[in-house]
């Protein structure tokens, strides 16, 4: 009974890597041209359940903006608005706080991750950090949840979240959502070491793409790339055990939208020598008009800036009455 409609967000919390470009933004420009209606969100209030400078926040969250359009998300089709200037995200929040329990939550392994040793330490925000998530999405009604690998459990506890609303309530009000995890690039990793996922807080820039880097640097990290001394395989299983000539392949694969196995037809039993050269002119030729593309846009901040708030405007005419009859269901 519910309209398809995908939701998704992005941390403003500084700097996109070619893993979010290819787990997430480059999904989402094409789930746009797929005829269904597309939300994307920079979630501010995510970033700061770990401090953030004001300024840089401000600064991330357009830059943010302006690499979600240079990857192809375009305006005029998708919804593109920053999470805090839609208050019903919070709102809903609170009342999944109060239907998510504390053994749910503490078996989210990224705030194990992300806490660290010192748990006692961590915000109650980023415990909590799950539970806006879950209304970031259902505050939309939305059906599917384009994202990496990474976000599978968080998506798991907005399905447990709605299912007890609905359950609790006696209603059939929120969706159970699905994760869309597809394609060969769900988890990229670093380029450094093939068993950590690529991510901006890895204090080694060579250890992923920026999307604003530019050419030669992108053709650098991957010359420069970690991998084993053995040639490429000749087919697929022979990547099993080597996970830093499975990143390549499947960044590869990613890049130029064919599967694995076409790309092992083409490129098995190649020396690295040869196969990082052809990565490296693919990867240049679809990441370098990114990164031009982003500084073009941020020049002008106010465009930017009246993007985003003509999204927020029209987030919120999907979320408020979905707001209000949750009120309603729950007695308020
Ligand atoms: P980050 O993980 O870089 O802090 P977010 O948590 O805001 O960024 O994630 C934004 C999106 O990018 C999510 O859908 C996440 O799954 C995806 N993503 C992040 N890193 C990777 C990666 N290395 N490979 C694939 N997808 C990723
Ligand atoms: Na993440």
């Amino acid at each position: 009974p519910f309209t398809p409609r995908v939701f998704s967000g992005i941390q403003p919390s500084g700097g996109l890597t070619l893993g979010n470009y290819l787990g997430a933004l480059k999904r989402f420009a094409q789930a746009q041209d797929a005829g269904v209606e597309t939300i994307y969100c920079m979630v501010d209030l995510h970033a700061i359940t770990v401090w953030q400078d004001p300024e840089k926040l401000r600064h991330a969250t357009r830059e943010l903006c302006a690499g979600f359009i240079a990857s192809g998300v375009d305006p005029e089709k998708s919804i593109l608005f920053n999470q805090s200037q839609v208050a019903e995200h919070a709102q809903l929040a609170w009342i999944f706080n109060c239907v998510a329990r504390m053994g749910w939550m503490k078996r989210m392994t990224q705030f194990k991750d992300k806490a660290g040793k010192n748990a006692e330490n961590a915000s109650l925000g980023l415990f909590g950090y799950p539970a806006l998530m879950a209304a970031d999405i259902l505050i939309y009604h939305a059906t599917h949840v384009p994202v990496g690998e990474d976000q599978k459990q968080h998506l798991e506890l907005t399905r447990d979240i709605a299912t007890k609303f609905n359950h609790d309530y006696g209603v059939d009000f929120f969706p159970i959502t699905e994760p869309v995890i597809e394609g060969a690039a769900t988890r990229v990793m670093s380029l450094r070491d093939g068993s950590k996922k690529m991510s901006k807080s890895d204090p080694s820039d060579m250890s992923r793409i920026n999307l604003t880097d530019n050419a030669d640097t992108i053709a650098k990290k991957i010359r420069k790339a970690k991998t084993d001394p053995e040639p490429l395989p000749s087919e697929v299983v022979g990547l099993a055990e080597r996970p830093e000539a499975r990143n390549l392949i499947n960044i590869y694969a990613a890049l130029s939208d064919q599967s694995v196995e076409q790309v092992m037809r083409d490129v098995g039993g190649k020396a690295f020598s040869e196969f990082k050269p052809m990565l490296a002119d693919l990867a240049v030729a679809q990441m370098s008009p990114i990164s031009t593309e982003m500084s073009r846009l941020m020049q002008d901040q106010a465009e930017i800036d009246r993007v985003l708030a003509e999204g927020a405007g029209r987030a919120r005419a999907i979320a408020a009455p979905i707001l209000r009859k949750t009120y309603e269901i729950v007695g308020m």
